[in-house]
C-alpha cells in the first residue's frame, strides 16, 4: 500500500534516503571501506570503452555515469538512448562493455541494443532494478538497484538507486584502470556512504520546494538548465515535469542557453536550475544572470555553499545540503523530482498513472 502517502510517487520519493544506503551496502564493504563488484567474467583493467545506453530517466542516470566514468576512471564511454543506438552501426571494438540501464529489465528497445552489442563482442553488464528480468537472463552480469518495487509510473528511487551503482562501478574501473588512488577511493565511499543522511535532510525544503510549484503551475513552458553531472539532473527535472503535470518542460546546458534558448526568456518562462558550487558554479551563476537581465524568473536549487550567491538573484532559492561535487548529482535529484510531484498535485493530474504512459515500455 501507500503506507499513509497520497500517492506511490510520494511514497517512492520518501524512500530515497533508505534505497540509496541499501543499494551501497550491496557494494561497499563497511570493514575496508572499499567497493567490491560480484565476479566479473572479464576484466574491468582491460575494457578499451564502454557503450552505455538506455531509455527515459534511465538514460539520464547514464549521462551523470558517463562524466564518472570519464572523469574518476578514465574510460572513453559513447551514449545515446537505446531507441538511436539500436538502428545505429557504431564500430565497436571486440571486449568492450555493454552498460545497460533499466528499472523493468524488459523495455524493448533496450533489450534489442543488449542483443546489439552481444552479437558485436561487448561484455554485457546490466544495471537493474528487477533482477528476475529478460535482461537480467541475457548480461553477463547484473548490477541489482535495490530499489524495491516502482508502482509509480513516473520512474524516482530507481534514478538514484542507478546512480549509486553507477557511482560504484565507476570506483571499481578506476581502480583496476589505476586512475584511482586507495587514498581518493575512501574519499569517495566516504561521500557515498554520506548520502542517505545528506539525502533525509531534503525532505526539510518542502516548503520551499512548494512555493517553487505555485510558480512552476502557472506555466506553460519551463526551462531547465544545469552543467556538467547537473545538467542530465535538470534533464530528469524536465522529463518528470512533462510527466506528470503536463507542462512542457526543456533541458539545456546551461552554456547552450546563448546558442538559442536566450530568445525564448521573458517573465512567463520560469527558469529551474541546478546549480551546485563547485567547479562550474561561476559559469552556471553567469548563465543565469544573463537570464535574469531578460526577465527570466529563476528558481534555483543550490547548496548551503552556493546559496548566498544566489540570494539576490533568484526568486526562490533551495539550500541543500553542501556534499562532494562527485555525489552532488545524487542529492540535487531528489528535489527536481519533488518539485514535479508538487506541481502535479497542484494542477490535480493523475500523479501515479499519468495519460498514454505505461509503467514497462515493451514495445518498440
Ligand atoms: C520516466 C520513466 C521512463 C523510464 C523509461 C525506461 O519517469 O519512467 O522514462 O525511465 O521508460 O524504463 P526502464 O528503466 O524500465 O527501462
Amino acid at each position: 500500500g501507500k503506507d499513509g502517502y497520497r500517492h506511490y510517487m510520494e511514497k517512492e520519493l520518501h524512500e530515497h534516503p533508505v534505497v540509496i544506503g541499501q543499494t551501497l551496502q550491496r557494494l561497499i564493504d563497511p570493514a575496508t571501506r572499499r567497493v567490491m563488484m560480484p565476479d566479473l567474467p572479464f576484466d574491468l583493467a582491460s575494457l578499451p570503452r564502454a557503450v552505455v545506453t538506455a531509455c527515459g530517466s534511465a538514460f539520464y542516470a547514464g549521462l551523470v555515469g558517463r562524466y564518472w566514468l570519464e572523469a574518476v576512471a578514465g574510460l572513453p564511454v559513447d551514449i545515446d538512448v537505446a531507441s538511436e543506438l539500436r538502428y545505429r552501426d557504431p564500430p565497436l571494438t571486440a571486449g568492450g562493455l555493454g552498460l545497460l540501464i533499466s528499472q523493468s529489465g524488459e523495455t524493448a528497445d533496450t533489450l534489442a541494443a543488449l542483443r546489439g552489442m552481444r552479437a558485436r563482442g561487448q561484455h554485457i553488464l546490466s544495471v537493474l532494478n528487477v533482477e528476475q528480468s529478460t535482461m537480467a537472463r541475457e548480461s553477463d552480469v547484473v548490477l541489482g538497484t535495490v530499489a524495491g518495487p516502482e508502482i509509480s509510473v513516473a520512474s524516482t528511487k530507481a534514478f538514484t538507486a542507478q546512480l549509486s551503482v553507477l557511482a560504484c562501478l565507476t570506483i571499481a574501473i578506476g581502480r583496476a584502470r589505476g586512475t584511482l588512488s586507495e587514498a581518493r577511493e575512501q574519499e569517495l565511499v566516504t561521500e557515498l556512504l554520506d548520502l542517505p543522511s545528506r539525502a533525509n535532510e531534503v525532505f526539510d525544503q518542502g516548503q520551499a520546494i512548494r512555493e517553487m510549484a505555485a510558480v512552476v503551475a502557472q506555466a506553460r513552458d519551463v526551462l531547465y538548465l544545469g552543467r556538467g553531472s547537473s545538467f542530465p539532473v535538470a534533464m530528469e527535472g524536465a522529463l518528470k515535469l512533462k510527466e506528470v503535470s503536463y507542462i512542457h518542460a526543456e533541458a539545456y546546458a546551461a552554456g547552450e542557453m546563448k546558442h538559442g534558448p536566450i530568445s525564448l526568456i521573458d517573465n512567463t518562462v520560469p527558469i529551474v536550475a541546478t546549480l551546485p558550487s563547485g567547479r562550474l558554479f561561476e559559469k552556471t551563476l553567469s548563465n543565469l544572470q544573463e537570464a535574469r537581465a531578460r526577465g527570466g524568473r529563476l528558481l534555483v536549487f543550490t547548496d548551503t555553499k552556493g546559496a548566498p550567491r544566489l540570494r539576490d538573484l533568484a526568486e526562490i532559492v533551495v539550500a541543500l545540503p553542501t556534499v562532494s561535487e562527485f555525489t552532488a548529482p545524487v542529492l540535487q535529484t531528489i528535489p527536481v523530482q519533488m518539485l514535479a510531484y508538487e506541481v502535479a498535485l497542484l494542477k490535480g493530474t493523475d500523479v501515479d498513472q499519468p495519460r498514454n504512459l505505461a509503467k514497462s515500455v515493451t514495445v518498440e
